[in-house]
């Protein structure tokens, strides 16, 4: 059955004390709105709404950045989470199969879990998924007989017997798209908060003589952010929990409390990760490559084998293959190493290909940009980049090509050529001795004025 998506998106998120839509604050380093998006995405949605409002440029970007194919829609006045997916209707409303309501400050909920809830509509009209609240709050009750529901009630309309509760709505519902259009456009703000409440649907599908139930998730999974202080919470969970899958995938992490994962994060078995290595997005590390401690690693690739840092620092389009090592105080961005080249010490290769087998001297800078424009630098295979050699982009280093240590290369090195490109050495005998007697002469001088 097709499945669309509709994501509320629109809320201020006043608690959050910020300038930035409380959707697009992050946690592992991608947006609330991108967890929320990704867990949709996981069941191959044929459409994907996202409803935006405060800040609805700026979150409708994000999702896009997130997913080209989504459509927005705009609720310029936050009149209540049935009248925020009544904004995609004109989307959505002759869509066929199911459609899946998601809340863009909701990152964790799982795509089994959306599953289950599919699974469970071959028993009812409606699906809601619920949780037991440690602590129910201010959370929508669950009025519900085992599986069947019966109703949900906001906490400001409920009775003090409906707040003992703990069965809680997590605000994720999941229905025919026909019906739930139909229902929504029946509902009234006639309820303590004048909104129009989406959890009046399974109310009024029961009224119809239609089935509503309820799946079941762990707490967990329907955390939701309001604050800053809940926002580190869900970071803190979330690693937690990317630790433990790590470990438990074959990832050796020597201080897994120190690591911090994106919420993209791959890596392979029997990689081995050091203390204190930080991952933003976009990162890839194959099997039996070791990160070791202090890395700071964003939008690369590392393969097999490969060793990197201690403090090494690899930036968006960083491509390493098989068996290559980068050492301490290196930086590497847009930049493919093939395989076996080393880049031990303090160096900075940017907008650069490097073939196999080449070394890297230590104080190797490319320098690639010339305030302006950015330029490449091309190095053959088997090369050796002398210590502290400056690589003026663009510019092409040839195979089995050699630079002198302390050369600035300004034009193309032929394939096993020598490249020297500085001051020729000179000798003075004894000078140094002279110039220090001057020198000394000239302190004992001023010591005496
Ligand atoms: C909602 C549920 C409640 C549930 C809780 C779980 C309703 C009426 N209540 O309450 O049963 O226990 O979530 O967290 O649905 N939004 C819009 N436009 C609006 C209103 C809301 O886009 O006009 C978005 C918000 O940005 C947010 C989500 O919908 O992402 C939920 O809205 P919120 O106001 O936080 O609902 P709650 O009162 O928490
Ligand atoms: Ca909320």
């Amino acid at each position: 059955m097709t499945i669309s998506l509709v994501i509320l998106a629109a809320g201020q998120g006043t608690r959050m004390n910020s300038d930035l839509p409380k959707v697009l604050h992050p946690v592992a380093s991608s947006p609330l709105l991108h967890h929320a998006m990704a867990a949709g995405q996981a069941l191959g949605p044929e459409r994907t709404v996202v409803v935006v409002g405060h800040g609805g440029e700026q979150v409708a970007a994000s999702a896009r950045a997130f997913d080209p194919e989504v459509a927005i829609v705009e609720q310029t006045e936050q009149r209540g989470t049935a009248h925020a997916v009544a904004q995609a209707a004109p989307l959505l409303a002759e869509a066929s199969g199911d459609l899946i309501v998601l809340y863009g400050d909701t990152p964790f909920i799982r795509p089994e879990t959306l599953e289950a809830m599919r699974a469970a509509r071959a028993r009812h009209a409606i699906v809601v998924l619920g949780f037991h609240a440690a602590d129910p709050g201010r959370y929508g009750r669950l009025v519900a007989q085992g599986e069947v529901l019966e109703k949900i009630v906001e906490f400001k309309d409920a009775t003090p017997e409906e707040r003992a509760i703990t069965l809680c709505n997590s605000g994720v519902i999941c229905m025919e798209a026909k019906l739930a259009f139909d229902l929504i456009a029946q509902v009234e703000p006639n309820n303590a908060a004048g909104e129009y409440y989406l959890t009046d649907l399974p109310a009024l599908a029961r009224a119809r003589g239609l089935s509503a139930g309820v799946v079941l998730c762990d707490e967990a999974e329907t955390m939701g952010i309001n604050t800053r202080t809940e926002l580190a919470r869900a970071e803190a969970a979330f690693q937690a929990r990317a630790r433990t899958e790590a470990l438990e995938n074959g990832v050796t992490l020597t201080a897994p409390e120190t690591v911090f994962f994106a919420r993209d994060t791959v890596v392979g078995r029997d990689a081995v990760i050091g203390p204190n290595v930080f991952f933003g997005p976009g990162v890839t590390v194959e099997s039996h490559a070791e990160i070791r401690s202090f890395c700071h690693l964003e939008g690369c690739h590392i393969s097999k084998g490969a060793t990197v840092g201690p403090f090494a620092r690899l930036r968006p389009g960083a491509e390493l293959a098989e068996d290559v090592h980068v050492g301490n105080f290196v930086e590497i961005k847009n930049a493919i190493l093939d395989e076996g080249v080393k880049v031990g010490h303090l160096t900075y290769l940017g907008d650069a290909h490097v073939g196999e087998h080449t070394n890297i001297g230590a104080g190797t800078i490319t320098c690639n940009y010339d305030g302006v424009m950015k330029h490449r630098t091309v190095i053959g295979k088997n090369a050796f980049i002398g210590s502290d050699t400056m690589l003026v982009a663009p510019v092409t280093i040839g195979d089995g090509a050699l630079t002198a240590s302390g050369s600035v290369i300004t034009e193309d090195v032929p394939a096993e050529a020598l490249a020297l490109a500085r001051a020729r050495q000179v000798i003075k005998p004894g000078l140094a001795a002279k110039l220090f007697d001057r020198l000394r002469a000239i302190k004992a001088a001023k010591a005496k004025a």
